[in-house]
Formats: structure tokens, sequence, C-alpha cells
């Protein structure tokens, strides 16, 4: 689970590697692919849902009453638009009931910079966990944006949620955010001169959508 890198988890499982595969495959179609990245999704997020506050509260089972416990916090899944999308209903099967904010910024082709369209956010968002999801962090741009914009709206406990990595991405978001823990299903090599992750998968967003 550990990583030389501090405060990243780096999932491993065996239906992760093979999924993963799935992904990377050029010749995988879009419906092949949302479905390998949603059961993908569902294990990052039980990760990445882990160490929630907790309190404790009485329930009445049909045989007596008993200790049980219900989350002591709000939760926000705020998707970095668009490939973030396929990764927000993973975490609504865990919480239904979680907040969701949009963040919309693309990466300009030229300067590899964040450049940001949208973004809707849940009020009070100072009381939620966030849970910012992308399934790609390249250079990192784009995830340390969006955790300024959102710790510049009171965000506090902000946690990412994304694929694959890039050693640079990680390194940015922890020089920036050392506060912000990472969950991912991989860490590749490098970023190649277009700044796409080698070996990657290419564009998340364009397989996902089908718009290659
Ligand atoms: C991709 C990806 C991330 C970003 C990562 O989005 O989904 O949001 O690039 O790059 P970075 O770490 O260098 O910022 P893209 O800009 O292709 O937009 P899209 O999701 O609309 O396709």
């Amino acid at each position: 689970m550990n990583t030389e890198f501090k405060n990243v988890t780096l999932v491993d499982h065996p239906v992760v590697a093979r999924d993963l595969t799935i992904l990377r495959n050029r010749n995988t179609p879009p419906p092949v692919f949302r479905s390998a990245l949603g059961r993908i999704a569902i294990i990052l997020a039980y990760h990445s849902l882990k160490r929630l506050p907790l309190r404790k509260v009485r329930v009445d089972t049909p045989i007596q009453e008993t200790d049980g416990y219900e989350l002591d916090t709000e939760i926000a899944v705020v998707s970095i638009l668009r490939a973030g999308l396929g990764l927000v209903d993973a975490v609504m099967q865990f919480i239904p009931e979680a907040r969701v904010g949009h963040l919309g910024m693309y990466r300009d082709e030229q300067t590899h910079l964040p450049i940001d369209y949208y973004s809707k956010i849940p009020r009070n968002i100072e009381r939620h966990h966030v849970l910012l999801v992308d399934p790609m962090l390249a250079t990192g741009g784009s995830a340390v944006d969006s955790i300024t914009f959102l710790k510049s709206k009171g965000a506090k406990n902000i946690r990412f949620m994304c694929l694959i990595s890039a050693p640079e991405g990680v390194r940015k978001i922890q020089e920036a955010h050392p506060d912000v823990s990472i969950i991912t299903a991989a860490i590749d090599e490098r970023l190649n001169e277009d700044a796409f992750i080698v070996p990657g998968l290419g564009d998340a967003g364009d397989r996902i959508f089908g718009t290659i």
C-alpha cells in the first residue's frame, strides 16, 4: 500500500491490475473502458473513504439495543471535469448522501497549464470531508489549482483520488499541499514532451466519452 511518496496510498489489488491493463489497451472501446474504470473506482473509493470520523449511536436490532455508528462529517465529492465524472458514481455507492461539486478545467495543449471554465461546489464546504476525483494526475497543475480553489472556499479536509499518477504530479501536490493525501492505482514512469503520462492510457476524458 505504501510508496516512497509520503501521504500516498498505492492501491494494490488483482482486480485493479487486471482492469488497469484493460484501460491502458489502446483498442479498448468506450463501453468496456467505462465499466473497467467503474470497477477500479469502487476499490479506489473504498480506500479513499478510510479513517473518516464516526460518532457512536444506539441502534435497535430486532433482538435488542446495541452500539452503532454514523459518519460524523458531511462528505463532498468534487469531480474535475470531464474525466473526473467517471469516478463519481463509485463514491456515491458508498456515500449516497454525498454532495457533488464540479470544477471545469482543461489543459491548454501548448502550455500544459490548466484553464478553468466552471465551478459549482456544495455550500458550507468547510463542514465536509472533500474527495477530489480525477483519473489522471500528470503535471499536477489541474489538481493543485483545484485544491487551492477548494481551500480558498474554506475546505480543510481534502483527499485526492486518481487512477494513474506521474511522479511529477505527485511531487507537485506534495509541495503545494502536503496535507492532502493521494489515493492512486498506479504511479507511472514519467511525463513525455506533451505532458502525457508514460505509459499511461492516453486522454481519459476522450476514452470515457468516445471523443477521440
Ligand atoms: C486531463 C485529466 C486531468 C488533467 C491532468 O484532463 O483528466 O484533469 O488533464 O493533467 P495535469 O495534471 O497536467 O493538470 P484534460 O485537460 O484532458 O480535460 P478533459 O478531462 O476535459 O479531457
